[in-house]
């Protein structure tokens, strides 16, 4: 094999984020990766020539980008015009033009033309505002295109069969449970079970270590903003068990009561299951100062991080939790596959979810034996498509750069919990500085369903209801809310219209 690059450069002196590699061995996410650096590296240096281009200022008023923005504009626009294969129509607009967040700021115009769905008018000729992203983020064309191209020219089950068809497949599946343990900082990638989404990850957590580790008189401490899902599982256990639930308070801003949670840690407490980010509240909860305050008391902590993936990455080594599970579709990727990440020492005691195909080694009609984790934990076909999706999403959001993103809806999230405070009457419900997300509120005298519809009659999005979170809004006397979410392909337009339209909304619904 010939070791040297097109660009000149010997490919074994090449570095990735992921460390060096060398010629023989690159994986795919590595070589994406060469292939991203090195365009950020070919603009950042085309980029500074063009500045040092002598300028004649009579033509200055003419060009078509700022002159401040120069080099970069122009490096892009030369090379898109250039024949680069690693800047092919088939890549992302915004991972063409914004691949490095250090490099570029977070261009929302060019990210929303990735997003099909933007795009659509709802009732007659209203352009739709998705202000829904707590129930579900929109997907990408890179995530629809990937899913597309597995059925049109890969479509085959996996690990089974001896063919052409079957080891891309098997590569893409696997390919994808690596992006995810790199996008989560798992130490491995057996460490990543695939499930059908936050809600099965808790069963199955419940369902094995649960089972084995719960006992008669145990106690299992869950957060007073839970969801539903990270609920009722435990509550079944604890039923089958005569085990008991213990809730951890939270205050009127919507942030945990630590000391609260202190004083429930016991020596019965076996399992402390808390949800990463609240669904409701927006409250991005301390889950590594909870985490190393349950290992202290020996209990093993399950965090729900459903809220938590679609604004920031977890590093669940530094965590240190036991679990830590989340759905695809909230993370802009597919519906019906999810994630549950274990640690391995947890894994390998642990029993079966299901049984059948797949997870086996060998099978008598005595006695069967398991493959090792993941596959132990993954019975029957799994949702081959849709990992394969996820894995395109994971791929998106770092590619257009996530921290970016996330610093720019943290701006637009402030921006609108800043103009929802100045309308009388709108009460908000969580109003943590640590916040991300949600904006959830009730208005005097308007029923939150009125609200929700009137809102949609405009063209907007938003979840009205109880949020599959009873308990928390219970905490606040309350039995719904309405809930507009932002996620970062949003813009501050979009946050105006929507405080003009509650406006106008409490003036018609008001009368
Ligand atoms: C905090 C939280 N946990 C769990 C879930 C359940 O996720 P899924 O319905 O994808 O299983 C949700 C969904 O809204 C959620 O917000």
């Amino acid at each position: 094999m010939d070791n040297t690059h097109p660009l000149g450069i010997p490919i074994n002196d090449l570095n990735t984020s992921s460390g060096s590699i060398s010629g023989n061995n690159l994986s795919a996410d590595n070589y994406e990766d060469m292939i991203h650096n090195m365009a950020a590296m070919m603009r950042g240096m085309l980029g500074e020539a063009i500045k040092q281009m002598p300028l004649d200022p009579s033509i200055k008023g003419q060009l078509k980008v700022p002159e401040k923005c120069l080099g970069e504009e122009l490096a892009i626009k030369a090379l898109k015009g250039g024949n680069f294969y690693f800047l092919q129509n088939d890549q992302p607009s915004a991972l063409k033009e914004n691949k490095s967040p250090k490099a570029h700021s977070f261009n929302v115009e060019l990210i929303r033309k990735d997003f099909p769905i933007l795009q659509q008018k709802v009732h007659g000729n209203k352009p739709l505002v998705w202000l829904d992203n707590a129930a579900t983020t929109q997907k990408p064309n890179h995530v629809i295109d990937k899913i597309s191209d597995y059925y049109r020219n890969y479509n085959s089950n996996v690990h089974r069969g001896a063919h052409e068809m079957a080891a891309r497949a098997t590569d893409a599946y696997e390919q994808a449970r690596q992006k995810i343990q790199q996008f989560m900082s798992a130490g491995s990638s057996n460490e990543i079970v695939y499930v059908r989404g936050t809600t099965e990850a808790i069963n199955l957590i419940a369902r094995t270590f649960g089972q084995l580790n719960i006992g008669h008189g145990d106690e299992i401490v869950l957060s007073a903003s839970s969801h539903h899902a990270n609920i009722v599982p435990w509550q079944m256990l604890a039923k089958e068990k005569g085990a008991h639930l213990r809730v951890i308070p939270f205050n009127d801003i919507g942030e945990l009561d630590l000391e609260a949670y202190k004083a429930l840690l016991n020596p019965r407490v076996k399992i402390v299951a808390v949800d990463h980010v609240s669904n409701v509240l927006g409250t991005v909860n301390p889950i590594k100062e909870m985490v190393k305050l349950a290992h202290a008391n020996s209990s093993i902590v399950v965090i729900d991080g459903a809220q938590s993936v679609p604004h920031f990455r977890p590093n669940v080594q530094d965590i240190d939790c036991d679990f830590y599970v989340f759905s695809g579709h909230k993370l802009f990727g597919p519906t019906g596959i999810g994630v549950v990440y274990g640690k391995t020492k947890h894994w390998d005691t642990i029993p079966p979810y299901q049984g059948g195909g797949n997870m086996i080694d060998k099978v008598t009609f005595e006695h069967t034996t398991y493959q090792p984790p993941p596959y132990k934990f993954e019975a029957g076909t799994g949702n081959i498509a849709d990992a394969i999706g996820l894995g395109a999403a994971i791929d998106y959001i770092q590619g257009i750069g996530f921290d970016a993103a996330g610093h720019y809806e943290k701006e637009l999230l402030n921006y609108g919990m800043q103009q929802l405070t100045m309308i009388p009457d709108l009460k908000l419900i969580g109003t943590s500085p640590t916040k991300v997300s949600v904006m959830s509120f009730v208005i005097d005298g308007i029923s939150n369903e009125d609200m929700g519809k009137y809102l949609d009659s405009e063209g907007i999005a938003v979840r009205s209801g109880h949020h599959c979170a009873q308990p928390t809004l219970a905490y606040f006397g309350l039995t719904s809310s309405v809930r507009p979410s932002v996620a970062f392909y949003n813009t501050f337009e979009e946050v105006d219209f929507l405080i003009d339209t509650i406006k106008k909304g409490i003036k018609q619904l008001k009368k």
